[in-house]
């Protein structure tokens, strides 16, 4: 496998806002996949921000989760990591990539691809802190006249990253155009160290087609995970067995999503747990007959028993 402790070629991708402890318990149930947190401010970690720790506390987790730290002082990372060390952190790994204004203003994640000292630092400064691995996760480059990631890749092996991620597209780019698996495979080729590759992965062919293509040890997965928390289980098990697992059928999503959000509701009480419940609701349905109408009619509803009766009528309607 990848290395040492990680039993799956399969990665959830960090997602802010999505992947957080609710949405990790959900793909845990469906079988196998390596788990990463949010995006947590080694900033915000420092000044004890409890949204921050919340994200970056996975102690009660009773599954692996890599925690990803973002920002830009070394020394706060050292802090950060030994705080994530504490709180159940099976890994870390450092965002370098997000493209997101506010990040990048803040001279964070994929800012640092443009500033190779700074970006060597944090990685060294992590890496000595604590006992436990270090990824780094990065793009191409910043934009098509700085394409760095051959460089970049290089950088993070020599300062002490176990593995790297690599999202094919270029910050300029954003979650737009087609991620260049292209660029993926010359990172493979430059350096030793394990390389995951990210972007567009949607099913498990196109997984394992990639890694043939390219030769990464692992592939990371985002949006396709959205509404389908069966897909890291299918691939996985594609990639070891050769075999496509079943569609889960109506019912089996109306149970998942029933189940998704009283888990939100759990750990965030009942009115956030709710509202962050509608986005999760509409990729579920996404679709299924009559889903706008669905969506709409969900997104005024404000207690847990009020979803459930209206997720139930639904599904009557459509399971016919
Ligand atoms: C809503 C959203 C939030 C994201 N948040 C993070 C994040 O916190 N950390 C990170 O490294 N990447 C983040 N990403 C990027 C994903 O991890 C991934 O690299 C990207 O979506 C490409 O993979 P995909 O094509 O499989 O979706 C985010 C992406 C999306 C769409």
């Amino acid at each position: 496998m990848l290395f040492e402790k990680f039993d799956s070629k399969v990665f959830l991708a960090p997602m802010a806002g999505i992947t957080d402890c609710p949405m990790r318990t959900i793909l845990n149930d469906c079988g196998k996949g390596n788990l990463i947190a949010e995006m947590a401010a080694v900033n915000a970690i420092q000044r004890k921000n409890p949204k921050s720790y919340q994200i970056a506390n996975v102690k009660n987790e009773p599954y692996p989760v890599v925690v990803q730290l973002v920002g830009n002082s070394p020394e706060l990372f050292a802090d950060a990591a030994k705080l994530v060390a504490d709180l159940g952190a099976k890994s870390i790994d450092i965002n370098m990539g997000c493209p997101v204004k506010k990040i990048v203003n803040n001279n964070s994640g994929s800012a640092l691809m443009k500033d190779l000292f700074l970006a060597s630092e944090i990685i060294k400064s992590t890496v000595n802190a604590t006992q436990l691995k270090v990824s780094v996760k990065f793009r191409k480059g910043w934009d098509n006249e700085h394409i760095n990631a051959v460089e970049f890749a290089r950088m993070c092996e020599d300062n002490g990253a176990s593995y790297i991620t690599i999202h094919g597209r270029t910050k300029s780019q954003g979650y737009s155009g087609e991620a260049d698996w292209n660029i993926i495979g010359e990172v493979k080729s430059s350096v030793k160290i394990p390389v995951i590759g990210n972007g567009d992965i949607t099913s498990p062919i196109i997984a394992q087609k990639r890694i043939k293509e390219t030769g990464v040890d692992g592939i990371m997965i985002g949006r396709a995970v959205l509404g389908n928390p069966w897909l890291l289980n299918s691939v996985h098990h594609y990639l070891e067995c050769g075999k496509i697992l079943q569609e889960p059928t109506i019912g089996e999503v109306k149970e998942m999503l029933l189940k998704h959000i009283q888990l939100l509701v759990k750990y965030y009480g009942e009115k956030a747990g709710i509202a962050i419940s509608r986005k999760h609701v509409g990729w579920y349905v996404k679709s299924f007959y009559e889903a706008k109408k669905f969506r709409e009619q969900y997104t005024k509803l404000n207690t847990l028993t009020e979803t459930i009766n209206l997720i139930n009528d639904y599904f009557l309607r459509i399971e016919i």
